[in-house]
């Protein structure tokens, strides 16, 4: 007799978003969008070279918008719509196919690139457009110290009060298109571990924390996940 969940937390990474275009962060050359993640998403690379790494995210921007969600976003839709549990999307992804494809509960824990925070007073903004060293905040007046609202290495994560309770009470874990190396997201799947989720992986190669998990799903998340979600709907009938 098939398992029916009544809660389901499930972790997404870039890899969810690949199929949607996007770049992943290790791939094979090791660097993102042709440059090394610590030079555009760490506190030192942003205060050594705040013009460049603006101009990386604005740069970004445009390219997301273009994105489109894939099959795998659209399949947490109809699990999300046809399954009986509580469904918590925690993302590590800064892009917004999940908002794209209507999935709910969507927890930017790495933040958001069409956010940005002013560090003079605290305010997030909506941040389409470009934000560069000449923004004024719009609430505090202050030009030049908009920052992308994206989580930087050296920073804390956002969302961390609500992931805690999700991981604790959900039933199963579903970690999507994550290498499983970044922490604190990297732990999370041990910690719904420890409070008695079943835990699966969807990835294309072998991740870090792959010992952590009861399953493992490989190939791309946009012809795995659909029938694995189907199936998990069949059985809840
Ligand atoms: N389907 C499923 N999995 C895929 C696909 C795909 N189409 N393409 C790639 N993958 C897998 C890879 O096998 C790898 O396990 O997705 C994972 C991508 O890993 P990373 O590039 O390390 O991305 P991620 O795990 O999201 O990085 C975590 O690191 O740099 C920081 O803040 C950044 O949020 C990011 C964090």
């Amino acid at each position: 007799m098939a398992k029916i969940y009544r809660n389901i937390a499930i972790l997404t990474g870039a890899g969810i978003s690949a199929e949607s275009g996007l770049a992943t962060f290790r791939s094979s050359n090791g660097l993102w969008n042709n440059h090394k993640v610590e030079d555009v998403a760490s506190i030192e690379g942003f205060q050594h070279n705040p013009a460049l790494v603006h101009d990386f995210y604005n740069n970004l921007k445009t390219e997301i918008q273009q994105a489109k969600p894939n099959a795998a976003h659209l399949a947490l839709t109809k699990l999300q719509k046809e399954y009986p549990a509580e469904i918590n999307i925690i993302t590590q992804n800064v892009d917004t196919l999940h908002e794209k494809a209507e999935n709910q509960n969507v927890f930017h824990i790495h933040g958001q690139i069409n956010q940005a925070v002013c560090l003079n007073c605290g305010q997030v903004l909506e941040a389409w457009g470009d934000v560069d060293t000449e923004t004024v905040c719009p609430h505090c007046q202050v030009m030049g110290m908009m920052k992308p609202n994206i989580v930087f290495f050296g920073e804390n994560l956002l969302c961390m009060d609500k992931v805690e309770d999700i991981l604790r009470k959900c039933e199963l874990f579903i970690s999507i298109g994550t290498s499983g190396v970044v922490y604190p997201a990297a732990g999370f799947v041990q910690l719904a571990k420890y409070y008695g989720a079943d835990t699966v992986e969807f990835t294309l190669d072998t991740t870090a924390n792959n010992y952590l998990f009861d399953k493992h799903i490989f190939g791309k998340a946009g012809e795995t996940l659909p029938p694995y979600i189907e199936e998990l709907i069949k059985n809840a009938e």
